[in-house]
């Protein structure tokens, strides 16, 4: 019998033979006529399997082709689970709707770092430990005071924290658990204050020290904010809703910057360059710059009434203008995590005023949902699609919106990253390639090449 499932291939179903496995599968190479089992775990199969198809004893193998890992596991993780179809989101098994009912940002670092949530001491001992080591070393602020007056702070930030691992020579000692642990608070603690230092140099203001007394988003938003109060007051609606961002953020399996950072690690490069590297990735609006592009693309929409008009565009642009903030390789239906901050955005605006873009966003997802282009590609509002309306109305510039990203995904990063050096199964990250280039040529000198 052959079926065909939309956009795959069609496929033959036929019974295994008899003393065939039920969990492998039958291959026949058609150029050969051979056939071969393979078997099957967890739903795949190993791509080294492959590598015994061969037509001749030199071939070098079958390899499967996969640009931007459409279709392949790089690691086995017990750290983040999504079903893209149903528009769930667990973090070690907790649905992400009750940790951001009830837990906070760093209970939930804690969760993912060490795969349960924390007792009552340990949870105070890891906050202590976090909320202690905040600081970072003088050098850091020359370091800034290096960078142009415009540079983006995604930037300042990727660089900055590349440069701590030059005052933490140890974290080369990947292999040593007791030493990733140091540096894995350590990061924790302090990419907040990176984060503020880079805004303040943007401003050409004073940096602010942390207030160790604060709550981890409390003391984040005094050192973006204050001025010349001896006591910064942060809105404890505006520091609970920073707090669930942050939860929502905090992973997302394997992602982009994820991989980028299992992908750097796996080098055994040290911690900071590693997450720098992750910083680099998220940077790019496809990923975490959305939020940034979203807020842009409702400013140029300008109005309700112009939103027919963008959508069309989109439309018949081929691909070339995207609905930002729409859209997601792993979930083909409503994004948990956009539900979430949807509902949380009228809280926030009761405190900061209601965002006069959010009328143009509403009317965006009201016809983006209804129009048929949307519709049949399972396009629908991701995390970034309201997460920059929060952000504008709590005064943080748009440039700011991506790391207000980078610095709850830290700890996403580093737990896939101790899972990733405490996994027998990996290897350093070395694709394979397709060479479709010249074949072996002599080299002609330059006076000679027409
Ligand atoms: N607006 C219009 N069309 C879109 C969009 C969009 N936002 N996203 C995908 N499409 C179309 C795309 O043109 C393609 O159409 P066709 O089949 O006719 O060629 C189809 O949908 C499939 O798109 P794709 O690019 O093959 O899908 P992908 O899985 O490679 O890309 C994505 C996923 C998130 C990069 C993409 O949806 C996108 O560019 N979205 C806008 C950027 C964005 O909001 N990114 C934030 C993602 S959530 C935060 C995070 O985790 O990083």
């Amino acid at each position: 019998m052959t079926t065909k499932t939309d956009g795959l291939p069609a496929a033959t179903i036929s019974r295994p033979e008899a003393g065939v496995s039920k969990d492998s599968l039958t291959i026949t190479d058609n150029r050969t006529g051979k056939t071969y089992q393979v078997p099957i775990q967890d739903g795949t199969i190993k791509a080294m399997d492959l590598r015994q198809i061969k037509v001749a004893a030199d071939d070098f193998g079958m390899m499967t082709y996969d640009p931007g890992f459409m279709n392949t596991a790089s690691c086995k993780s017990r750290i983040t689970f999504i079903d893209g179809d149903k528009g769930i989101l667990n973090y070690r098994g907790y649905p992400i709707e009750e940790l951001a009912e009830h837990s906070t940002y760093l209970e939930t670092a804690y969760l993912l770092l060490n795969g349960e949530l924390p007792t009552k001491t340990q949870y105070e001992a890891w906050v202590d430990k976090v909320t202690t080591h905040t600081f970072v070393h003088e050098n850091v602020k020359d370091l800034m005071a290096g960078f142009r007056y415009d540079a983006h702070p995604m930037g300042m930030l990727a660089s900055t924290v590349a440069a701590l691992s030059t005052f933490y020579p140890d974290s080369k000692k990947v292999r040593d658990a007791t030493e990733r642990s140091r540096h894995v608070y350590r990061l924790i603690a302090k990419i907040p204050t990176l984060a503020a230092f880079a805004y303040r140099h943007s401003m050409g203001l004073p940096y602010i020290y942390p207030d160790n007394e604060l709550s981890y988003p409390g003391n984040f938003v005094q050192m973006m904010f204050k001025t010349s109060e001896l006591k910064y007051k942060v809105s404890p609606v505006l520091e609970k809703a920073l707090d669930v961002l942050f939860i929502l953020h905090a992973d997302h399996e394997q992602n982009c910057s994820t991989s980028g950072m299992r992908g750097i690690g796996s080098s055994e490069a040290d911690p900071y360059v590693a997450a720098a590297g992750a910083i680099g990735a998220l940077y790019g609006p496809l990923h975490g710059g959305a939020n940034e592009a979203v807020l842009r693309m409702l400013q140029e929409i300008g109005s309700k009434d112009k939103v027919p008009a963008f959508v069309k565009d989109v439309k018949e642009s081929g691909g070339d203008v995207r609905l930002m903030g729409f859209g997601h390789r792993v979930y083909k239906n409503y994004d948990p995590r956009a539900k979430i901050i949807k509902k949380m955005a009228d809280q926030v605006f009761e405190v900061t005023g209601r965002n006069s873009l959010l009328d143009i966003a509403l009317e965006l997802e009201r016809i983006a949902l209804s129009d048929e282009y949307f519709v049949k590609r399972k396009l629908y509002p991701n995390v970034d699609f309201y997460s920059g309306l929060i952000y504008q109305a709590m005064k943080f510039p748009t440039e700011m919106f991506c790391v207000l990203f980078a610095i709850p995904r830290m700890s996403g990063w580093l737990s896939q990253w101790q899972e990733m050096i405490e996994d027998k199964d990996q290897k350093i990250a070395r694709p394979r390639q397709i060479y479709l280039g010249s074949g072996r040529r002599d080299y002609v000198p330059l006076h000679r090449r027409g």
